[in-house]
């Protein structure tokens, strides 16, 4: 194993990359951290190389930006790290602060920018819609919002053929709780406690971590046991925690529900991928009970589990409604509710509109993303950097105890801390250090979990095998200097 942890170190001493070009020294001096300063050149991880250089930054400083934010936003608006980064800049896996210094991103805008930063397909569409039609709402005809949709829908499976336009996860999400409330005629919605499904009304109340929760009313919403297979009472055994399902409907519903919602790998949760084998009981329990299965693909859609395109599909169940938002713009606002032609029509029983929703510049955004995952086999390449990535994840944790769990698949990988491995206690201070020390040697990542000791990794999925050992000797660093 030792062979594959020192490839970064190596590549510093040798002074080539893997092709043999020399790697580009003025740039990785110039923009020093102070870590790298301080340490000798010999055991610190470097970046890989990136033939780019971004145009240089002549806005507002950090500081500048920190003061009128602190005055003029909402406090409610949260930062990582000590003092937040300045992002001005993004290319493909990178990103750029205001001093040129490049980081490597780990986290992909949580989750988003599946294509890679400022992807040059994607910009073009956006630009070439921009200069031609930006806005002109559904009461006209427009071919961005049929083609992409006729494009999406080639991507789902069964009968999953009409899709709704939507801002955000949070709005796709409302609508698909609505929907199935309003298809079955009854109110009661199952979701998994840890799950995270949005913020506004109905989604607050699907969403199931305290700190996501405000006190306001939320009702009509019923949390099953989490099939969590690091933390959960019946470790992987997915079917033993589907019985769960049916007792709630038994003892806690008349009997008969609207639906029941997940997501395939909980991400604001911290990574969880529901235990194998537990969705087909629960999709049989829920058709018993007239409900509809909605799965939220907000994180784990896209290609971004490598194994398939959309998460659901991991555990062989068809859903009746798939939402969708982040990864399908690459950093456009747009989301998207996609469900069956017989229960798409609910909605013409009233009149429904969204303003923004399908608008011919998200849409075109969208359907040029579908074109690049396709293009340059983004699932395959998840699926292949994701592997090597979670293996050398794996590793890692015969050297460090403060790895609890590595877990998840292709490019939507989890790395839990704790500081006891029996008791699984969170090492929720220690991430905070750890992922200091990483941004300082420039790699960026996530970090969620209800008690915010775990490390989300969702990285843009151009993400290479080179940036990978990267992130992991950088990992390992930090983890040594604790
Ligand atoms: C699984 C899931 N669903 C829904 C949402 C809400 O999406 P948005 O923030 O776009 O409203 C999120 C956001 O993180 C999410 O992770």
């Amino acid at each position: 194993m030792m062979h594959k942890l020192t490839s970064s170190f190596r590549r510093l001493t040798v002074g080539k990359d893997k092709l043999g070009r020399c790697r580009l020294y003025s740039q990785l001096t110039q923009h020093q951290s102070p870590l790298e300063e301080s340490e000798s050149a010999g055991g610190v991880p470097t970046i890989p190389a990136f033939d780019y250089t971004p145009p240089p930054y002549v806005g507002p400083t950090a500081d500048e930006i920190f003061r009128k934010r602190k005055e003029f936003l909402s406090p409610s608006m949260f930062y990582l790290y000590k003092k937040p980064l300045n992002v001005v800049h993004g290319k493909m896996q990178y990103l750029f602060d205001e001093n040129g210094r490049r980081y490597l991103d780990g986290f992909g805008g949580i989750a988003t920018v599946n294509c890679g930063h400022c992807h040059p397909d994607v910009v073009q569409a956006i630009i070439n819609q921009v200069t031609t039609i930006q806005h002109s709402t559904i009461l006209y005809l427009n071919h961005c919002i049929a083609d992409f949709a006729s494009a999406l829908a080639g991507k789902l499976p069964g009968d999953l053929k009409v899709v709704f336009f939507t801002n955000s996860g949070t709005e796709a999400n409302e609508l698909a709780l609505m929907i199935a409330r309003l298809y079955t005629g009854c109110q009661d919605i199952i979701s998994l406690r840890n799950a995270y499904h949005g913020n506004a009304a109905g989604t607050m109340g699907a969403t199931a971590q305290s700190n996501w929760k405000f006190n306001i009313v939320q009702n009509g919403v019923h949390h099953a046991i989490n099939p969590d297979p690091y933390r959960g009472a019946f470790g992987s055994d997915g079917e033993k925690y589907a019985k769960d399902i049916d007792d709630l409907i038994q003892f806690g519903t008349s009997g008969h529900i609207a639906g029941f919602i997940f997501e395939a790998i909980q991400g604001v949760g911290g990574i969880v991928e529901l235990a194998p084998n537990y969705l087909p009981p629960v999709y049989n329990s829920i058709k018993k009970a007239g409900g509809l299965v909605i799965a939220d693909e907000v994180q784990s859609g896209f290609a971004r589990t490598g194994t398939n395109f959309w998460g659901f599909q991991n555990q062989g169940i068809v859903p009746d409604i798939v939402t969708m938002a982040k990864g399908i713009g690459n950093g456009i606002p747009l989301g998207a509710v996609v469900t069956t032609p017989e229960i798409a029509k609910v909605l013409t029983r009233r009149s429904y509109f969204n303003t923004f929703g399908g608008n011919p510049v998200c849409t075109a955004a969208g359907h040029a993303v579908l074109k690049v995952i396709e293009r340059e086999n983004l699932q395959e390449n998840a699926h292949v950097v994701g592997s090597y990535l979670k293996e050398r994840l794996t590793a890692l944790k015969d050297k460090h105890d403060i790895i609890g769990d590595v877990r998840g698949r292709g490019l939507i990988l989890g790395v839990e801390l704790v500081t006891d491995r029996k008791l699984k206690t969170p090492a929720n201070t220690e991430i905070l250090e750890i992922m200091e020390t990483m941004k300082d040697l420039g790699v960026l990542v996530g970090k969620g979990g209800f008690y915010g000791n775990v490390f989300r990794i969702t990285p843009p999925l151009c993400f290479t095998k080179e940036d990978a050992d990267f992130l992991v000797d950088a990992m390992d660093y930090s983890m040594s200097k604790l």
